[in-house]
């Protein structure tokens, strides 16, 4: 049993002084009756309305996805292509992805059904790390790199300062594996940045997302998030630092 105006805030309705507000106001109903009472205290069962309307009480889940290449981060499919949630057939909470990798590529991709969660996570100016690992056609000079670690131009402005590595040369075959942390996440932007400094992007997989990695799982396989990870999440969001 919670109470009422807990309920009312963790449902994203309203902050929990306004849910106090919103119940004195004779706007909050349970079961159909008006609850004017602040202390009264609600089961998961209970049907709650605000202003008339049914609010959502569905549990915050929170899923780390490696996520293979062919598959849309979406929760739907107007071309019926494979997409991330098919990877969650027994889950009951309605999860979408937290952000998107491209269709062509691989790696750690975040899902849950909190909203504030996923906003937190994805606003331009929170800085969380992500790292990629690029195969490249062609072999890219060093202060080709650095181009990259000054911020690059794009046609969309210009990217913030990234950590780039080169991890291996595959001198005959003409290709590079490189590894790069940006905290940005524009629309295909680590392909617009090696094609910024003219190489091609044969294959990206995401390998880190703050402090997590795939460690342990294959493609397609997934897991629940610790309440600790979640926690050290949104501090970072919010902080720039863990707990
Ligand atoms: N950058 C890209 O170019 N593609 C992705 O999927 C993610 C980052």
């Amino acid at each position: 049993m919670e109470r009422l105006q807990k309920v009312i805030a963790h449902a994203g309705v309203a902050s929990r002084r306004k849910a106090e507000e919103l119940i004195l106001e004779g706007k909050v109903k349970v079961n159909g009756k008006t609850e004017k009472e602040l202390g009264t205290k609600v089961s998961g069962s209970d049907k709650i309305e605000v202003n008339g309307i049914q609010i959502e009480r569905e549990n915050k889940v929170y899923y780390l996805l490696y996520k293979p290449r062919g598959v849309i981060s979406a929760v739907t499919d107007d071309k019926d292509r494979k997409v991330v949630t098919d990877f969650f057939p027994h889950i009951q909470e309605r999860i979408y992805p937290v952000g998107r990798l491209d269709y062509d590529t691989s790696g750690l991709i975040l899902l849950t059904n909190d909203g504030e969660f996923a906003n937190l996570l994805t606003h331009p100016s929170y800085n969380i790390d992500k790292t990629y690992v690029a195969r490249l056609k062609g072999i890219p000079p060093k202060f080709k790199l650095n181009e990259l670690e000054k911020g690059i131009m794009l046609e969309d402005g210009k990217t913030a300062p990234a950590k780039v590595k080169t991890l291996k040369i595959e001198k005959k075959q003409d290709k590079a594996i490189v590894e790069i942390t940006i905290h940005e996440g524009r629309n295909r932007q680590v392909k617009r940045m090696f094609e910024a400094i003219g190489y091609q992007v044969q294959k990206l997989k995401r390998e880190r997302f703050a402090f997590l990695d795939l460690h342990g799982l294959n493609a397609g396989d997934s897991r629940e998030l610790t309440p600790h990870e979640v926690k050290q999440l949104r501090a970072l969001a919010e902080t720039g630092n863990l707990l």
